[in-house]
């Protein structure tokens, strides 16, 4: 709720939904001003300028060669739309206006949108534009997400304390270790109860979120794009549209979070609504090593188990026989693909299969025709050539020759052959990413937004992936874009168990891809069995990245089994309500509920050793209190483990309400660690 009555606009309250009047709120919210502060009480709103008494970071920071850094912003309109609220409000005298658009968007998610206008004669340095929100006192705890290539997405909570939480990216891309959102939460709050204020920002460049406790006590949770030095130079005239900043509440714990932000994404009018097709990434299976017999015994194998798209990853062009050349050469390799990949295309499309082909085409290898030819197309500070990555530099979208050369490569090939999906990489952060001299990560994001937008416009029903290096770049403002996020280089079970339930904190599991890997892992070494590997893969737009051919009949079979189970619940999967119970360390319990509440599939996964002999019950909340449930143990991928010497008596079916299934739950059979098994839930 928002009041506008001290002339600037303020943030009443973010929560529940009230019935009282803005005004009589606004009255029971005005501060005492303590000893040692000003002699007034002042309305400090949401553009929080040092001119309305605030010590803190203005939403705004900018000057003019020095001068106007100091604004007071008086509001002098107020618009109002069923959804949205605009307010815009003007410093005469320093020559700026600024707006702000609240808009809820759907599903209780809220769209923020600010601009700077510069009105005065000479230049305005934008040097931030961020969206900054009061909490209530009762949040007391905060929760984010840090990581690393192959480890992305780890959680950690806080107590809130005085001074400033701050996660910045400086990467030129979201990142690795990017939270996607913050959490701001009530003390002890969990997945089911307790209050949840979330922020994230919609944009795929630097960002800076931050929760902060100052000196009066108050709290406060802000989301913006981290802007470089001289990044937004604002002419006369000239206008700076920050990305939008998504803000979600939730009554009902991190869950509720969830619930609220999956179906804001599954409303986008691009979401995909044909089921997502199990896919086979021959990536794991083959790397650079391109070969058409090779592919085709793949293919074969992949159409016996029922797999619907087939990926052909990188090394299919130019001189790229490894990551160290050919990037940027966007034609298919003669060498290793003498009669194109119309054979291999041909080979998928018979065998009832979809075609998906890897790009990279933001990157250019040192040793590539195109940095030979063009040198000067690179992100670069003056002449100084940014230190390679993967042996790779960032090409300069913001270039219009460059753009058109990677549109119109990328367009020939897929105009040339049937290619239904694009899996679209980023394997290197930006250094020193200027252009013509000056920072360009912001222009550089939206340049790769719109090589999306018109690949999409050519091509009707292309389908794009992004990753980066794994699950680099996943964040709500490619969100609005793309169709499939590639959620983490490690195929690892145990390590997706934790990279999938926190990336899918703010992410639907269909827009998540999530991958069968070989018995042993490449990124950890571990081994798992395929009944653990598949069940954490059914969590997600499920696939395979495995040398399919060495399987054995065995393996086949339950591949297979998988395969016809995903098939068969995936539209459950894809649709309904995310819920993950509170277990101890020892497991996870989470789980897909109909939005009807009838029917639901559930995990139990072990991820280390109990500390008792028996482990804890397996609760499952969510359901319908009243109703009655038939509830039974499948095993579609193969039994897990046991190490007990009886077995629990429900697996072969029970009949519980979803009342005793919260409460009392389920006895826990003893798996042994990294094991999973599948409970489903149908009401009888
Ligand atoms: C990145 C991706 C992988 C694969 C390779 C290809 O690491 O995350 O899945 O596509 O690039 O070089």
């Amino acid at each position: 709720m928002l009041n506008f009555s001290g002339g600037t606009p303020q943030v009443l309250h973010w929560g529940e939904e009230l019935g009282d009047s803005a005004d009589q709120l606004a009255l029971a919210s005005i501060e005492p001003t303590a000893h040692a502060e000003l002699d007034a009480h002042q309305f400090h709103g949401i553009w929080r300028e040092n001119a309305r008494g605030n010590t803190a970071r203005p939403a705004l920071l900018g000057h003019r060669s020095g001068k106007d850094f100091s604004q007071k912003f008086d509001l002098i309109k107020v618009e109002q739309t069923k959804t949205s609220i605009t307010a815009i409000s003007q410093d005469r005298a320093a020559g700026l206006e600024v707006s702000i658009v609240f808009e809820f968007v759907g599903s209780g998610v809220l769209e923020i949108k600010q601009t700077v206008t510069n009105n005065g004669s000479e230049d305005f340095e934008v040097q931030a534009l961020e969206v900054i929100l009061p909490l209530p006192d009762k949040a007391a705890e905060s929760l984010d997400f840090t990581g690393r290539w192959v480890k992305e997405r780890q959680p950690q909570r806080r107590k809130i304390q005085s001074g400033l939480w701050v996660r910045e990216v400086r990467e030129g891309r979201s990142s690795h270790d990017y939270t996607i959102v913050q959490l701001a939460m009530t003390e002890g709050a969990n997945y089911q109860t307790g209050d949840v204020w979330a922020l994230g920002l919609g944009f795929s460049g630097n960002s800076r979120h931050t929760i902060e406790q100052a000196q009066s006590g108050r709290k406060f949770i802000s989301a913006g794009e981290l802007l470089l030095p001289g990044e937004v130079i604002l002419g006369s005239g000239q206008t700076h549209l920050a990305p939008s900043v998504y803000a979600i509440y939730s009554n009902s714990g991190i869950d509720g979070v969830s619930d609220r932000s999956f179906s804001w994404l599954r409303a986008r009018s691009q979401h995909p609504t044909s089921p997502r097709p199990l896919t086979l990434n021959v990536w794991e299976a083959v790397y650079f090593n391109h070969n058409l017999e090779k592919l085709e015994q793949l293919a074969d194998v992949a159409k016996e188990i029922g797999v619907e798209r087939f990926v052909l990853d990188d090394g299919w062009f130019g001189s790229r026989r490894s990551d160290n050349a050919g990037l940027g050469d966007w034609e298919v390799s003669k060498d290793v693909w003498p009669q194109g990949l119309s054979p291999l295309i041909k080979k998928v499309k018979d065998s009832g299969m979809q075609f998906g082909l890897w790009f990279e085409g933001e990157m250019v290898n040192s040793d590539s025709d195109l940095y030979r030819s063009h040198p000067d197309w690179i992100l670069r500070s003056g002449d100084r050539v940014p230190l390679e990555g993967r042996r790779q530099l960032v090409l300069d979208l913001t270039n219009p020759e460059a753009y058109k050369f990677i549109l119109e490569s990328v367009d020939k090939i897929l105009s040339e052959y049937e290619i239904d999906y694009i899996k679209w990489d980023h394997n290197r952060f930006l250094l020193e990413p200027a252009s013509q001299g000056k920072p360009a990560v912001h222009k550089q994001t939206l340049a790769i937004y719109s090589l999306f937008s018109e690949l999409k416009k050519r091509h009707p029903g292309l389908e794009i992936e992004s990753c980066a290096s794994g699950g680099g770049r996943i964040d709500l403002g490619m969100a609005q874009i793309v169709d499939r996020f590639w959620t983490s280089d490690c195929n690892d079970a145990l390590e997706r168990q934790y990279i999938q339930r926190y990336t899918q904190v703010a992410i639907p599991p269909e827009m998540l891809g999530s991958h069968i890997g070989p018995t042993q892992s490449h990124t950890t070494g571990r081994v798992h069995s395929l009944s653990f590997r598949a069940i954490t893969a059914l969590f997600g737009h499920a696939g395979l990245e495995w040398d399919i051919t060495q399987t054995t009949a065995e393996e086949k079979k339950l591949l297979t089994s998988f395969s016809d189970y995903y098939k068969n619940n995936r539209a459950l999967l894809h649709s309904g309500r995310l819920v993950r119970a509170e277990t101890d360390e020892s497991s996870f319990v989470h789980g897909v509920i109909s939005n009807d509440g009838k029917q639901a599939i559930f995990a139990y996964a072990t991820l280390s050793a109990t500390s008792g002999s028996r482990p804890n019950a397996i609760f499952i909340p969510g359901l319908d209190a009243s109703k009655t449930y038939k509830v039974r143990a499948v095993f579609p991928a193969g039994e897990p483990t046991f190490i007990q010497r009886t077995q629990v008596a429900w697996m072969d079916g029970v009949k519980l309400t979803g009342a005793a299934l919260a409460s009392v739950g389920l006895r826990a059979p003893i798996l042994n660690p990294e094991n999973a098994m599948l409970i489903e839930i149908k009401e009888s």
